[in-house]
């Protein structure tokens, strides 16, 4: 109840209108129906000497300071001088509902073991199974919330989130509840590992499938597997997707991190929103994942973590793939929150420009998260979520490696950070 009244007075206060003035910058990607691709994905909007005008949550409109027309009524002010406004970022590929921490295997691998081998030996993703499934759902929800504040503050103000380390069917709903009351996307990842009390990973998917997934997909809006070596294989994950497609879930999938093991052809088949990772994407992939609607989501935090091969980005881009760029964030194979770092590393290893990194992580996440009427762009009815750069042109946004880029955060109209 008290929650519930909070929320109300937040959303009162976002009634009154918001002037962002005098900005370097507002720069935005382009908004059409489809997630963008080829020479689009690379041509953002820029307007100088600029304003950001909100109101009831949603953007008024942008414009040059000297086209600013007279307001009337209440209307708060906020300087922009010396900084450009953004839309605020969307990450949309996060494992951020998790208890416990690997910095001990993080200093495992920094002393040469792989991420595949301690997976293999029962570390890896089944510590973390272990220590989730201890939390409770209260401690879940406290974990996203502290994940979803780390994640604010470096511009993200729409992310999704996996469940994945329960296995079980009441952590595996009970990580969904807590993302979905934390404001997070939810995407049931109901096959990231075989949990040990299982002998096989058909045996687990008969349970999964059986006793969780009703459940979960009146919480979840997407549903998730790990196709990969050690995990599940295509036939598992078809007849996983096709039961999750079957009960109203969009369909997403990790694939090609380690090797290629049919996750480019099965999400084309099953018309997936996403295939995510891609590092062992080879010629054929590229070429047919180019050819297809499914975005391919790339993770160079997760490939700079793990110390890995990064996906062929410009290789897909330039054969006209739709691609999004998030963070993977997760306790193992990427403790990273930050988009903005992510852009960087799109730039300087993935070869890509600043405005393609921006399109990437902004509207062709929206769209991977069914949000691009909402969110992903600055222009007239799009939410009012803005990020205000500390920098006087844009592409400091993957210039500025690791540095603190960002300065104020907005959220539905309302100064957040
Ligand atoms: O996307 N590869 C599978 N899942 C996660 C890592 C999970 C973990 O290591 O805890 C990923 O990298
Ligand atoms: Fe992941």
């Amino acid at each position: 109840m008290v929650e519930g009244s909070a929320r109300g007075r937040r959303t009162g206060l976002a009634m009154s209108r918001l002037l962002v003035r005098d900005l370097a910058q507002v720069t935005t990607p382009a908004g059409v129906a489809a997630p963008l691709r080829g020479a689009m994905l690379g041509e953002v909007h820029v307007v100088e000497e600029a304003f950001v005008l909100c109101g009831e949550g949603r953007i008024e409109a942008v414009g040059r300071m000297r086209d600013l027309p007279a307001l009337d009524g209440d209307v708060e002010e906020l300087d922009g001088r010396g900084r450009c406004a953004i839309p605020g970022l969307v990450d949309c590929h996060t494992h951020a509902c998790f208890a416990g921490d690997r910095v001990e295997e993080f200093s495992l691998r920094a002393a040469g073991a792989s991420y595949e081998e301690l997976h293999a030996a029962g570390g890896g993703i089944l510590a973390t199974v272990c220590a989730t499934r201890a939390a409770g759902e209260a401690g879940l929800r406290a974990s996203v919330e502290r994940h979803r504040g780390w994640m604010l503050a470096q511009g993200t103000t729409t992310f999704e989130a996996k469940s994945g380390y329960g296995l079980d069917r009441d952590t595996e709903l009970a990580s969904l509840r807590a993302i979905a009351a934390t404001g997070g996307v939810p995407t049931w990842l109901g096959a990231h590992a075989v949990p040990p009390e299982f002998d096989s990973a058909d045996d687990y998917l008969d349970f999964a499938l059986g006793e969780v997934l009703p459940e979960a997909a009146r919480i979840a809006e997407a549903a998730d597997v790990f196709l990969e070596r050690g995990a599940f294989d295509a036939a598992q994950a078809c007849r996983y997707l096709e039961a999750c497609a079957a009960a109203g879930l969009a369909l997403r999938l990790h694939g090609d991190q380690f090797t290629e093991a049919g996750a480019i052809p099965l999400a084309i088949e099953l018309g997936a929103r996403s295939v995510d990772h891609l590092e062992a994407t080879g010629a054929a992939g590229v070429a047919a994942l180019a050819a297809s609607d499914v975005v391919g989501v790339l993770l160079p935090a997760s490939s700079l973590f793990l110390g890995r091969p990064m996906p062929l980005a410009r290789a897909l881009v330039e054969a006209g793939a739709a691609v999004a760029l998030a963070t993977d964030f997760n306790p193992g194979s990427a403790f990273c929150e930050s988009l903005p770092l992510v852009c960087s590393l799109a730039c300087t290893q993935l070869g890509m420009s600043p405005a393609q990194a921006l399109s990437a992580c902004t509207v062709n996440a929206a769209h991977v998260l069914g949000r691009a009427g909402r969110k992903g762009r600055l222009a007239p009815g799009y939410d009012a979520d803005l990020v205000l750069l500390d920098a006087p042109d844009w592409r400091y946004l993957a210039y500025h490696l690791g540095g603190p880029v960002v300065a104020e955060v907005i959220v539905g109209g309302e100064r957040a950070r």
